[in-house]
């Protein structure tokens, strides 16, 4: 890393105030992966198990095969042998492990035909009893095999000294993710190469799972993702599907296309599994907490143990003199578990900061004042100092905004008409994290910048930054930067997950645009020509296209000229960003206080969100357009959490109900009111030179808790299982 302290490249002078590829998505021209234009492409369709458990018998294939425009049917019984890499289920044994399983693909000339001849597939399976409810399977939760408890203190002396004790169960649904672009894959053979479109959230992951699945060199797997069209979580892990496309593609000798279908979402591709949170929060009559316990439990797919880590933000979030936490799993016959926005913190934070709220008002603290005082000065888990933390700007800023002040502390006492109001508030926090990263820059001879790098661009706004930052640097017009991204001929960058992109490639951009910038002086001041010539590299500077003495700007060039006159050859440069040495010496986090108002129909208890205000402190606000619509978006996930999602799984057989969004019920426009979000805007320089943290997950965290805490605030029901639908504040 190049340290300037002088020069804060991202102090947003070169902002782009619209989306870098807007255009090309409106107009259609942005190319999603199963838009790519192949000769002669097939289509597959996927068929899924219909038992929960047990094992396939047979599969009669012959009138499916002899179908319409049929091309291949892929069965276990048939399918080429692979190595599986990770948890998917590619066709390699005839096990049943969940009801929804891929277990045979039908490759055919259109998609109609592909599906109208797996119908015809005679399946015949040999059933066991399978684990399908969580209620019942509860009383046989064990811990997973790996991680998830923590301690401090002594909880039980702490215990007997509280004055005041909240201890309540809190759950969470399953839930789905639902991008609006589902999962989809295109891929063809060249001889033992392989090339695909996949949509994804990291195309160097889907290379080294295909190379690893079909036993090839990961050069011979070339990826191509050049916008995604949303992932949240599904599209940061290869599942089955991309396996079976080119398993498909081998077999049936063509290029093959192979998309989901919406009820294919629910399944085969990860859900966010379900909490059952066990809180104790005691304190004394101060409201210093001395003890949090947190025991949470989750359903864990018998394929292998995924954690909802609901209970690890409760190490760090507040100062307490003990602590207990713990995760249990639950075996099930559902599909996997994975990370879907804010894995872990959107869950847990509807147990601890309902449980605070609950707290509060037994202390008769107000909520904001709870937290105040058991605000953690430094990380709680090992006393390390975070790398900044501007959590309480984050409340009053944010409380200023929304007229905490105005809330009644008692429930019921605001009401219009026959609306009853609410207020409620919470803390919301996600870790900050950062993978090394390459990019490559090139300073063209006609005045643009090319920036090419193998990540990828979730629709968050990446190609947007990336612009700015090449145009931070160099001081020129973001409008003259090409971005490339989602190719893995491109230098190598991580998977876009856990909040990470933005604070892992901008740095490298940095860092490679800053080096084609020191290449560019040495080339003027190595050249008898320029006027530049026999001055020291580090004194000339770049902006509006030319390069300049620092110290007498009147000697100058432009940098066209400047290359013109040297072979006409692009300047470049490619870097490798490096983690600070010192990262283990400090925490980083970022943090955020979220308040919501309701109301509440005092007749049908149907619940209107009216107002969501957050102030964050993520740092360096990068971009100011697809940040904040990054929060938004999270914010308005916490809603769907609070009143909407749930998959719902049917305890006979297994199967998920509600399949589509006819009945997966997500915010819609009549659900979202205002939302109004800011940035505390202070950089965090000790995290990574852009002073920036990730973005993309925090909105959804204690989005749902405020909302929860504020229709308890509206009608004095305390709700403790989400969704809150209006059924469950009737009974409360
Ligand atoms: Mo995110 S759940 O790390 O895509």
């Amino acid at each position: 890393m190049i340290d300037t302290m002088d020069h804060q490249p991202f102090a947003s002078t070169r902002q782009l105030d619209h989306r870098y590829e807007g255009l090309l998505k409106v107009t259609g021209r942005a190319k999603y992966a199963a838009e790519f234009p192949v000769e002669k492409v097939a289509y597959a369709y996927v068929v899924q198990a219909t038992i929960p458990s047990g094992s396939i018998t047979s599969i009669d294939q012959e009138a499916a095969e002899h179908a319409s425009g049929v091309f291949s049917v892929i069965t276990p019984f048939n399918a080429p042998k692979l190595t599986v890499p990770g948890n998917v289920n590619i066709l390699q044994d005839t096990n049943v492990l969940y009801n929804g399983q891929p277990i045979a693909v039908v490759v055919a000339r259109s998609l109609p035909e592909a599906e109208l001849a797996a119908k015809l597939l005679r399946i015949e399976y040999k059933e066991e009893t399978a684990r399908v409810d969580f209620n019942a399977l509860l009383k046989n939760a064990r811990p997973p095999k790996r991680g998830g408890s923590s301690r401090r203190g002594d909880p039980d002396a702490s215990l007997a000294k509280a004055t005041v004790v909240v201890d309540q169960v809190y759950s969470t649904p399953i839930q789905n993710h639902n991008p609006m672009e589902p999962h989809a894959t295109i891929a063809s053979w060249d001889g033992g190469k392989l090339n695909v479109y996949d949509a994804t959230q990291g195309i160097s992951g889907v290379q080294g799972s295909l190379a690893r699945a079909f036993s090839i060199q990961p050069t011979d797997v070339h990826v191509e993702c050049p916008y995604t069209g949303g992932g949240f979580g599904t599209k940061g892990y290869v599942w089955s599907q991309t396996i079976l496309a080119a398993m498909a593609a081998r077999v049936a000798q063509r290029p093959v296309k192979l998309v989901l279908g919406r009820e294919q979402m629910f399944g085969p591709v990860g859900s966010r599994p379900n909490t059952y949170q066990h809180i104790k929060l005691a304190a004394s009559a101060d409201g210093k907490l001395l003890l949090q316990q947190h025991d949470s439990t989750c359903y864990s797919s018998v394929m292998s143990d995924w954690i909802e880590s609901a209970a690890g933000q409760t190490a760090l979030l507040y100062d307490s003199e003990s602590l207990s936490t713990s995760h249990n799993v639950v075996e099930m016959n559902l599909g996997m578990g994975t990370w879907m926005r804010a894995p872990g913190e959107a869950t847990g934070s509807v147990g601890l900061e309902i449980a605070l709220d609950e707290l509060a008002e037994k202390l008769n603290i107000d909520p904001i004042q709870l937290r105040l005082i058991n605000y953690a000065e430094k990380d709680p888990r090992q006393g390390h100092p975070w790398s900044s933390k501007q959590l309480r700007e984050c409340y009053t800023q944010a409380a200023e905004r929304f007229g905490w002040s105005k809330r009644g502390a008692k429930p019921g006492q605001m009401r219009e008409g026959n609306k009853l109001i609410g207020y409620g508030m919470a803390t919301a926090n996600y870790g900050a994290g950062r993978s090394p990263s390459s990019a490559v820059v090139r300073i063209l001879p006609n005045g643009r910048v090319y920036v090419g790098i193998g990540t990828q661009d979730l629709g968050t706004g990446t190609y947007t930054i990336l612009a700015q930052t090449a145009a931070d640097t160099l001081g020129m017009d973001p409008g003259l930067v090409d971005v490339k991204l989602g190719d893995t001929n491109l230098p190598r960058s991580g998977g876009s997950g856990g909040s990470t992109t933005a604070a892992s490639v901008c740095p490298a951009v940095y860092d490679a645009t800053l080096q084609a910038k020191l290449k560019l002086a040495q080339l003027a001041a190595g050249d008898a020509k320029s006027p530049l010539h026999g001055e020291a590299a580090e004194n000339l500077v770049t902006k509006d296209g030319k390069i300049f003495c620092k110290s007498d700007p009147s000697k100058s060039e432009t940098i066209t000229t400047l290359i013109a006159r040297n072979g006409n050859t692009p300047v470049e440069a490619t870097a490798t960003s490096e983690l600070p040495k010192d990262r283990d010496s400090f925490s980083s986090h970022s943090w955020g206080a979220i308040f919501a108002e309701v109301a509440v129909d005092a007749d049908t208890h149907m619940v209107q969100v009216r107002r969501m205000v957050g102030t964050y402190d993520i740092g360096t606000l990068i971009n100011q357009k697809t940040g904040t619509n990054q929060l938004i978006g999270g914010v308005v996930w916490g809603i769907g959490m609070a009143l909407h999602e749930e998959t719902i799984i049917d305890t006979t057989n297994g199967r998920t109900v509600n399949e589509s969004f006819a009945e997966y019920h997500v915010p819609v426009n009549a659900d979202v009111h205002h939302i109004d979000v800011t940035a505390v805007g202070i950089p965090d320089y000790k995290f990574n030179p852009l002073g920036s943290r990730g973005i993309g997950e925090i909105g959804i965290t204690g989005a749902a808790a405020a909302i929860a805490n504020a229709i308890y605030n509206a009608t004095g029901k305390r709700v403790r299982d989400l969704p809150i639908t209006l059924d469950k504040i009737m009974q409360a």
